[in-house]
C-alpha cells in the first residue's frame, strides 16, 4: 500500500468551508492508503508562543479530525515533536538548500508583507516539512491549494539529497483537496474565518440558527440563492428541489430547514467531539508516536549513514 501523510496546523475554530473543502475529502481519501496523520507542533512555534495555546491546538486538532469520522485504527495519529527525526532531517536538508531559495516561499513572504516577525522557524519551515513527507516515503499529501508549493519545496529538497548522497528519498506527489467548489458563507461570498461569514462546524445548534439567520437573502426572488446553495451541501436532488418548490418565497421556514438538516449532519460530530476526553486525545497520540517512531528511526539510520555522521 503506498503511503499518505498530511499534517495539520490548527487555524482555530474549523467552520463547513473547512469541512467540505478540507476534511470531508481527507475522509473519503486517508483509508484508501497507509495513512499518517501529523499535528505540526513545531511548525506552529513559527507563530505561537503562548505554551496553553500550543498544547490547547495539539488538542483541538487531534479532536477536530477524530470527531469529523478519522478511525484512530485506520490511521497513524501523531504529533511532530514526539518524532525526534523531524527536525533531524530538517537540519540537513537546512543544509542543502540556500538561503535565497528559500526566500522565495510564498508563505514566508506573505507573512513578512503581514508585517510579522521574520523567525528562522518561518524561513526554514519548508524544510522541516519536506522532512515530515520524506521520512515516511509518502507518495501522496493531500493539502489545500495554498500548501502546492511546500510539496515543491520537498521534491527539490529530496532531489538536492538523492543528488548528493545518492538515491534515498522518494519525491512526493500532492494532492490538492477540491470540494464541490468554493463554499460561500452567510454573506454568499467565500467562508472564511478572516470575513466573519462562517457557519461553525462544532457550534451548538443555537450558534448554527444564529449563523443561518444571518444569510443574506434579498427580498426579490421566490428563492433565497445564499440559504440554497449551502443548503445544497447538506441535501441532494429532489429532496432539495421540492423543499425550495414548496416554500417558495417562506425564507423563514427554508432557514429552519436548513437549521435542521445541518444539525443532522453536525449533532453527532459535535457530541462525539464533546466525549473526546485529553486523555483520549494523549491515548491516540501516544500509539501513533510509537509506530511513526519505528518508521522514521529506520530511515533515519540510512541518512545518518549516507551523510557520514554514522560511524
Ligand atoms: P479560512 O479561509 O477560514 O482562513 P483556512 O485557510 O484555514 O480557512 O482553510 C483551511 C482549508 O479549508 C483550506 O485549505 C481549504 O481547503 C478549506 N477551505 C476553507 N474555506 C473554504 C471554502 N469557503 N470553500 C472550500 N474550501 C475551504
Ligand atoms: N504547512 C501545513 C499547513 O500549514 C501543515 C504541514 C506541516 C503539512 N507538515 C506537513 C502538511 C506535511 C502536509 C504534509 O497546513
Amino acid at each position: 500500500m503506498q503511503r499518505l501523510l498530511t499534517g495539520l496546523q490548527s487555524s482555530g475554530d474549523l467552520h463547513i468551508g473547512n469541512y467540505f473543502g478540507a476534511l470531508k475529502p481527507f475522509l473519503d481519501l486517508y483509508p484508501k492508503y497507509e495513512s499518517l496523520l501529523m499535528v505540526a507542533d513545531y511548525h506552529s512555534l513559527t507563530s505561537l508562543k503562548d505554551p496553553k495555546k500550543v498544547s490547547g491546538s495539539i488538542y483541538n486538532s487531534v479532536r477536530d479530525y477524530l470527531a469529523a469520522g478519522v478511525d484512530s485504527n485506520k490511521a497513524i495519529i501523531f504529533k511532530q515533536s514526539d518524532v525526534s527525526e523531524h527536525t533531524e532531517l530538517g537540519w540537513i536538508f537546512d543544509c542543502l538548500v540556500t538561503v535565497p531559495f528559500l526566500q522565495q516561499g510564498h508563505a514566508y513572504k506573505d507573512k513578512i508583507a503581514k508585517g510579522l516577525e521574520a523567525n528562522a522557524g518561518l524561513l526554514t519551515y519548508p524544510m522541516l516539512m519536506a522532512a515530515d513527507i520524506l521520512l515516511y516515503d509518502t507518495v501522496i499529501v493531500p493539502v489545500g491549494e495554498d500548501q502546492r508549493q511546500h510539496i515543491e519545496y520537498a521534491r527539490e529538497a529530496a532531489a538536492k539529497f538523492n543528488n548528493t548522497y545518492g538515491e534515498t528519498f522518494i519525491e512526493p506527489k500532492e494532492h490538492i483537496m477540491t470540494s464541490v467548489g468554493v463554499i460561500p458563507g452567510t454573506d454568499g461570498k467565500k467562508m472564511s474565518k478572516s470575513y466573519g461569514n462562517t457557519i461553525p462546524l462544532f457550534g451548538t445548534k443555537d450558534e448554527i440558527a444564529k449563523a443561518v439567520m444571518s444569510i443574506v437573502t434579498d427580498s426579490k426572488g421566490e428563492s433565497p440563492e445564499h440559504v440554497y446553495n449551502i443548503h445544497a451541501l447538506f441535501r441532494k436532488g429532489e429532496a432539495l428541489s421540492s423543499l425550495y418548490k414548496e416554500n417558495k418565497g417562506k425564507y423563514k421556514a427554508l432557514k429552519d430547514a436548513l437549521v435542521e438538516d445541518i444539525e443532522s449532519v453536525i449533532g453527532p460530530m459535535r457530541e462525539r467531539r464533546a466525549n473526546i476526553s485529553d486523555e483520549d486525545v494523549k491515548t491516540v497520540l501516544r500509539e501513533g508516536k510509537e509506530k511513526a517512531k519505528t518508521l522514521a528511526a529506520a530511515k533515519m539510520a540510512d541518512v545518518r549513514k549516507k551523510v557520514g555522521v554514522a560511524l
